[in-house]
């Protein structure tokens, strides 16, 4: 079967030195996590306005931390797919590798990705809105009393640390991502469909700074237009193989196979 990407990509990736992924919901959709914006999505059933922002925060704090102990079972009950896992395998064969996500559910990491850039924070963590002391699993227990979760130190309330509508995003993950996306000479974007910015700039500011750049989406995102390469398939199917292939091709341009009978290649 054709492969749905080119051969130009993987050879880049066998072999680039330097590698930036930036990934969106659609890489956890396969591990039946809701992406955002596609038919039966997040925002479809839930609004932003109720639930992702500090006004809504501070007017219905249970409502908003219950909403979020939901979300963090469905993550804690899911498992990373092959897509998550294609990309912890791919980290494992490039020098430089940075993996960007806009996922908060922690999945590269549980796949085996290292030193993963959290753009929008991660729901498994909650922090005190006052002394901003690490919640434990205890102090969110509160809610099940059908109370608002409280710092047991301070009393403020609980909040998920997650990048809600309206606030700034982290400033080092974002300098480390945008770092990544100058330096890499392949960019991957793969599952966002690219329409919430900053992090949608990032495949964008790899290109203009001489990245390869390609997308793995279902449909083209709203950046496809200005990529490279656009790779039309699921990531949990399309990632395997594309490793797969550039484990290949690496095999193939090693120096080792170029010493064979003593002589260098040219
Ligand atoms: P979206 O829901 O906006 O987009 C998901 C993308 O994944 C779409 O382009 C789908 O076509 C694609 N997709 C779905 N299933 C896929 C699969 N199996 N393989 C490959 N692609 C697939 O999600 P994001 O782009 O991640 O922000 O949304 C960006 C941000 O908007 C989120 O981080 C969140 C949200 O508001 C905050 O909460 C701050």
């Amino acid at each position: 079967m054709t492969p749905p990407f080119s051969d130009i990509l993987v050879r880049r990736l066998a072999r680039a030195r330097r590698v930036a992924v930036l990934t969106g919901a659609g890489i956890s959709a396969e591990s039946g996590i809701a992406t955002f914006r596609d038919p039966g999505g997040i925002w479809e059933k839930f609004s932003p306005e109720e639930l992702a922002n500090v006004r809504a925060f501070l007017r219905n704090p249970e409502l908003v931390q219950g909403w979020y102990a939901h979300r963090r079972r469905l993550v804690e009950q899911a498992v990373p797919n092959p897509g998550h896992e294609a990309l912890a395998a791919l980290e494992r064969m490039v020098p430089d590798f940075t993996l960007i996500t806009q996922n908060v559910d922690g999945l590269h990491q549980r796949a085996g990705s290292r030193g993963v850039v959290e753009l929008h924070g991660n729901l498994t963590r909650s922090y005190c809105i006052d002394c901003r002391r690490l919640a434990t699993a205890e102090d969110l227990d509160a809610l099940a009393e059908g109370v608002p979760a409280r710092c047991p130190d301070c009393g403020g309330l609980i909040r998920p640390d997650v990048v809600w509508f309206g606030e700034y995003l982290p400033v080092a993950a974002f300098e480390a991502a945008e770092a990544a996306a100058r330096r890499a000479e392949v960019f991957l974007s793969i599952g966002t469909s690219a329409v919430v910015y900053p992090a949608a700039g990032l495949p964008l500011l790899a290109r203009e700074h001489g990245a390869y750049v390609a997308e793995v989406n279902l449909t083209p995102s709203a950046i496809a237009g200005y990529v490279d390469e656009v790779v039309e398939g699921a990531a949990g199917a399309v990632l395997p193989r594309l490793v797969q292939a550039v484990r290949a091709a690496s095999r193939e341009t090693t120096p080792a196979s170029g010493v064979q009978n003593g002589r260098k290649e040219a």
